[in-house]
């Protein structure tokens, strides 16, 4: 399908003025010949490589293949920079930032002469962010994700990117981890780029971006290293030609039916609880209803077909050798909008009809799963009025009925400085509370509800204890852990006035988070409370901490939701 539309990089190139000469003659200055001036769809490719960005290093030398597709298809590629978000080195949490560079992506789309758009991502937050932007534009867009790093070994098993890091603390206090063991695995754990090589959030977002359509078939499991994620960073960029002619916009993929996909997909790959602040976030920037609700819904009765870390034990290595995504989405075909369009043309469906599973131990058939519900369970009560969440497949059990004394903690400082003290009063039973780690609070819903257990009860061999707060959980961790409670304490939510010895009770089965004070002593306690000061006066955090939403809603600034196309009201003068 060709259509007859003017290219919008027209508007730059194509006039005979001042401003025509202006627009193309400092661009040629790079070397440009005049054809590429003269009716070839522009294509930037929108890079978040970084030396500061491990996970996305190698994107520089994917953008030069990426262009090379482009050019060969009659396109004119144009490379630019965005923020980048490193996951392990960015202070205090990246997720601050997600909005910043959705920001930066839509405005760098917005005021250049592009026609169509390649996202490079890898690292958690650089798939979202760079989404989020591009659906606040609307162009024909194409993800190409960078790939997982190679299998981590060491010693006599395999070692997943994040998953290790959990267990640290309980190796080093149970004895025999030495530093040089911590030295080794270090090591072992990240040995060729690419991003993390679990199906943590960085995985879980490629897997999201090629289930919502918005990829070539199969890229996402590739690992970066593989020759095949090159020629499909190739084909992307002919491709991304191709769809400017057909004005595949980011609209017409990114239908509620690709959205509904995306929450079943990612519940049979056991992917990252962060996948719902993030769809939310996609889904209001592209002007799709979504509600919290619809991740229990759609997704808690879902089996896990992927046996990959953190809710089993292989990694994404294992799960390219088995087949990848495709072989889920065909396991999956009765539960899923098969005719949901995808950026190569072809409905999902079509895309993974051959599709062929080469390790039924990596990747499960649906009749015989390997867990028989995942997904995300949504929680509501007294304590989570507008709802809290729980990765059921990562939890204990016999911990998803619990009823215990609470041990609060008001801030991440405050943890740390009392969660190993001998006098703590906390035994197994109980449950952790942390506050302060929500949107507003950190600020940033950093990743920290996974918070280690104290240190005298991993030496009675106490693996896991239920630990529930307003912050998000990295995809690679695990355990009972109850997610983004909203209203989050900073702004008044019941969290806030949780004392302890407080009773709570968490019931997943039925969907339920309480806690146990009648509602006269609550409003005693809220007639107490008082707003923390921001924590910030100036500059973008300001900006932030006036603006984001809750969790419910995705954590975007309620100024960026929604879509400003991308027409540019007034020209270069
Ligand atoms: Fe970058 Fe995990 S730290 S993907």
């Amino acid at each position: 399908m060709k259509n007859d539309k003017k290219l919008r990089s027209e508007e730059w190139f194509g006039g005979s003025d001042k401003m025509g000469f202006v627009h193309r003659s400092w661009l040629r200055n790079q070397g440009y010949p005049d054809d590429y001036f003269r009716g070839r769809p522009v294509i930037g490719v929108c890079n978040t490589w970084s030396e500061l960005t491990p996970c996305n290093g190698h994107l520089r030398d994917f953008a030069e293949i990426v262009k090379r597709g482009i050019a060969e298809a009659g396109g004119f590629p144009l490379e630019f920079p965005v923020m980048s978000l490193g996951e392990t080195i960015m202070r205090p949490t990246t997720m601050l930032f997600r909005n910043l560079v959705s920001m930066d992506t839509e405005e760098s789309i917005r005021a250049n002469p592009l026609d169509g758009v390649v996202l490079l991502t890898g690292c958690d937050k650089t798939t979202p962010s760079t989404l989020m932007g591009a659906c606040s534009v609307d162009l024909p867009t194409i993800i190409v994700p960078g790939g997982p790093m190679l299998n981590g070994r060491y010693k006599d098993g395999a070692i997943g990117s994040g998953s290790f890091n959990w267990m640290i603390k309980e190796k080093q206090k149970s004895g025999g981890f030495t530093d040089e063991d911590l030295l080794e695995a270090e090591i072992c754990a990240a040995r060729s780029s690419g991003h993390c090589n679990t199906m943590g959030t960085a995985s879980t977002m490629a897997t999201m971006v090629e289930a919502l359509g918005l990829t070539l078939p199969g890229i996402s499991a590739i690992p970066a290293v593989d020759a095949r994620k090159k020629v499909l960073a190739q084909v992307s960029g002919r491709r991304i030609v191709e769809m400017v002619r057909e004005d595949l916009k980011l609209s017409k993929i990114l239908t509620r039916a690709a959205f509904e996909n995306a929450i079943v997909v990612n519940a049979a790959v056991g992917g990252s609880t962060n996948l719902i602040v993030h769809l939310l976030a996609i889904a209001g920037r592209i002007g799709v209803e979504l509600k919290l609700e619809d991740f229990d819904r759609l997704g808690s009765r879902i089996p896990l077909l992927v046996n990959l870390m953190p809710s089993g034990k292989y990694l994404m290595e294992d799960y390219f050798y088995a087949g990848g995504l495709a072989v889920v989405l065909k396991e999956l075909a009765e539960l899923l909008h098969g005719d949901a369009l995808t950026v190569n043309g072809k409905s999902i469906r079509e895309n993974s009809a051959t599709a062929e599973c080469y390790n039924h131990d990596v990747i499960f058939p649906l009749a015989k799963p390997l867990k028989t519900e995942a997904g995300i369970a949504v929680l509501k009560g007294n304590l989570a009025e507008n709802g809290a969440v729980i990765k059921p497949s990562a939890a204990t059990p016999r911990l998803m009925k619990h009823r215990g004394r609470a041990v609060v903690f008001e801030s991440m400082e405050d943890y740390h400085e009392r969660i190993d003290n001998a006098d703590l009063d906390i035994d197994e039973t109980c449950v952790i509370v942390l506050k302060g780690v929500g949107p507003k609070g950190y600020p940033g819903m950093p990743e920290v509800g996974n918070v280690d257990l104290p240190e005298k009860l991993i030496l009675k061999g106490v693996k896991d204890m239920v630990r529930i707060s307003d912050g998000r959980m990295s995809g690679t961790a695990y355990g009972t852990v109850v997610l983004h409670i909203s209203p989050e304490s900073a702004v008044g939510g019941t969290l806030s006035l949780v004392q302890n010895g407080d009773l709570i009770e968490l019931d997943v089965e039925n969907r339920r988070l309480h806690l146990d004070v009648s509602p006269e002593e609550l409003a005693k306690r809220k007639a107490n409370w008082k707003a923390p000061e921001p924590l910030a006066a100036r500059g973008y955090v300001r900006l932030y901490l006036d603006h984001v939403e809750q969790a419910e809603k995705g954590a975007d600034l309620d100024i960026l939701v929604g879509n400003s196309g991308s027409e540019v009201a007034r020209d270069l003068h």
